[in-house]
């Protein structure tokens, strides 16, 4: 009887080390399936936008993706709201796209037609011309996409806006903070 019970006793030790053993191993696997701190620190960034003037561009990096920050003049805003939701290939208002404060646009900047950079129309030249009213926005050289200044496209074979990524605007309006 003295006999059985220690060799019960001796079972459910080696029971109990064997699941408290799996638990530790258990847990140390769930860790090391978490993101490394260094890569929880790159899924989001906090850019400075005090100095950034109206009509101005800043262009960061997010995720190793181009993020356009820009800020625009209330004129701006009035033109792209002016467009005709009808004439939008993926419809979607500018309030809709920049609630938070639409005098900032944060767009990630890959053209959703095959993932170039677009370039700043301006910057191109391509203000003026039956395409005035558009008011700026990006031109995607590769296969010539036209975004308007909310960065929705407008013409050419990108099927979709430019996308919006999550932020929040800090400090009262001078910082961003992406991701
Ligand atoms: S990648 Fe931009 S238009 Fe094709």
């Amino acid at each position: 009887m003295v006999k059985a019970n220690r060799r019960d006793f001796l079972y459910l030790s080696a029971a109990g080390f064997g699941a408290v053993g799996a638990g530790a191993g258990l847990l140390t696997f769930i860790k090391s399936m978490n993101p490394a701190k260094d890569v929880l620190a790159l899924s989001s960034v906090e850019v400075n936008i005090k100095a950034l003037k109206p009509g101005q561009q800043k262009i960061v990096t997010w995720r190793g993706k181009p993020v356009f920050i820009k800020r625009r003049t209330p004129e701006v805003v009035k033109t792209v709201e002016a467009i005709p939701l009808k004439n939008l290939k993926d419809p979607q208002t500018d309030k809709e796209r920049f609630s938070k404060n639409q005098e900032y646009l944060v767009v990630v900047g890959v053209c959703t037609h095959l993932g170039c950079i677009p370039n700043q129309r301006e910057a191109l030249g391509a203000q003026s011309g039956p395409q005035a009213n558009e008011s700026g926005g990006w031109l995607c050289a590769c296969h010539g996409s036209v975004y308007d200044a909310s960065g929705r496209i407008l013409h050419g074979p990108a099927p979709k806006n430019l996308e919006v990524p999550p932020y929040e605007i800090l400090k009262g309006n001078s910082t961003i903070k992406i991701g």
